[in-house]
């Protein structure tokens, strides 16, 4: 039975962390967690936001479930996530966005796939303060990361029968560091001449996407762009409670929903266990458990079907305990 390191998380994440084990343990999932800490509550746990434990823990098991970790902003300790994803090279931040049955949205059907690249960008942490009147961050974008990030898009739309792959950037205004970002997405584009490639600057994707989702399939974009539009497709979808993700490398993967602690609702019971859930089940497949992963699936969209059970950001009133407690009885 594969070992894979659960994380809980702050915030809303030991809710929902509970919620999934006790679906996978229903559903009889063939996974042996081993729970460790990050974030505030590894601070708490041991004095430190990335124990050694938890980085060892992921170093032997290559595979991990993670909750949303706190970050302070504008102060405090760098990103655990962003350390999470440099330290295991996990490239490949892919959020599939896709309207559940029985979800109420705006849109009927989403159906994005987004990949973003996860280990550079603005995102490297690479700033200083330039005396007390100006700050510098500096973006980076290099050729490897691009390429292999353009090529795990346009490997993973062929593969899945998709049709077109849309890059987003604004290298009209940077055009040093997205414009090779452009370059590398049309080198790899050029190996796929049967799929349709097209590029849309950042700012216009955003109006795009609210006013046409139906126009794009999945979306390639850097580390920065493809966060904030991760977001705005989680909207058109039902909301960050229902929208997946997995952080991917060559040896180790780390699936995660794409929302965060929810300081808002933490510890209320009230926050939706779908979106970890389903991060979960990208887990299953990724270990080849697809059968299990289609079980859980079923039970799920047959409780947001019915309706009758469901937390308040999808219109109900229950508990993530009864949400989680209906998805068991479906099984
Ligand atoms: P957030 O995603 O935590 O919350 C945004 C809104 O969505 C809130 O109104 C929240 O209640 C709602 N929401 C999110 N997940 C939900 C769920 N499962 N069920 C129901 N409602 C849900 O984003 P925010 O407020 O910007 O960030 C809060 C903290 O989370 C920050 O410290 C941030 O750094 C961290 N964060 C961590 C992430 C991670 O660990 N991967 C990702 C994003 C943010």
């Amino acid at each position: 039975m594969p070992k894979v390191t659960l994380i809980p998380g702050d915030g809303i994440g030991p809710e929902i962390s509970q919620a999934v084990q006790q679906i996978f343990s229903a559903a009889q999932a063939p996974i042996e967690w081993e729970i460790c800490f990050a974030g505030q509550a590894g601070i708490s746990q041991s004095g430190d936001p990335l124990p050694e434990a938890t980085v060892r823990s992921i170093q032997q098991n290559r595979l991990a479930l993670k909750g949303p970790l706190t970050t302070q902003i504008g102060k405090g300790y760098r990103s655990i996530n962003v350390t999470l994803r440099q330290s295991f090279d996990l490239y490949c931040n892919l959020r599939p966005v896709k309207s559940l049955k029985g979800i109420k949205s705006r849109y009927q059907d989403i159906d994005l796939v987004i990949f973003r690249e996860n280990t550079e960008d603005l995102y490297a942490g690479v700033e200083h303060k330039v005396g007390d009147e100006a700050a510098e961050s500096i973006k980076i974008i290099t050729k490897k990361a691009s390429l292999r990030i353009a090529k795990a898009a346009f490997r993973y739309a062929a593969s899945q029968g998709r049709k077109k792959v849309t890059a987003v950037h604004k290298a009209n205004i940077m055009k040093c560091s997205d414009g090779l970002f452009l370059d590398c997405a049309r080198e790899i584009a050029a190996q796929y001449p049967h799929l349709t490639y097209e590029e849309v600057i950042v700012d216009n994707m955003c109006m795009q996407l609210v006013m046409y989702p139906e126009k794009y399939d999945v979306l390639l974009a850097p580390n920065l762009y493809g966060d904030i539009i991760s977001d705005l497709c989680a909207g058109l979808a039902g909301g960050l409670g229902v929208v997946p993700g997995a952080n991917v490398g060559e040896n180790c993967a780390i699936f995660e929903a794409v929302h965060g602690t929810a300081p808002d609702i933490a510890g209320k019971n009230i926050a939706n266990p779908v979106a970890m859930l389903l991060s979960g089940l990208m887990l299953l497949e990724h270990i080849g458990e697809n059968a299990i992963a289609s079980r859980i699936r079923s039970a799920t969209e047959a409780v947001l079907m019915e309706g009758q059970v469901l937390t308040p950001d999808l219109g109900g009133k229950s508990t993530t305990t009864e949400m989680a407690n209906a998805i068991i009885s479906k099984l």
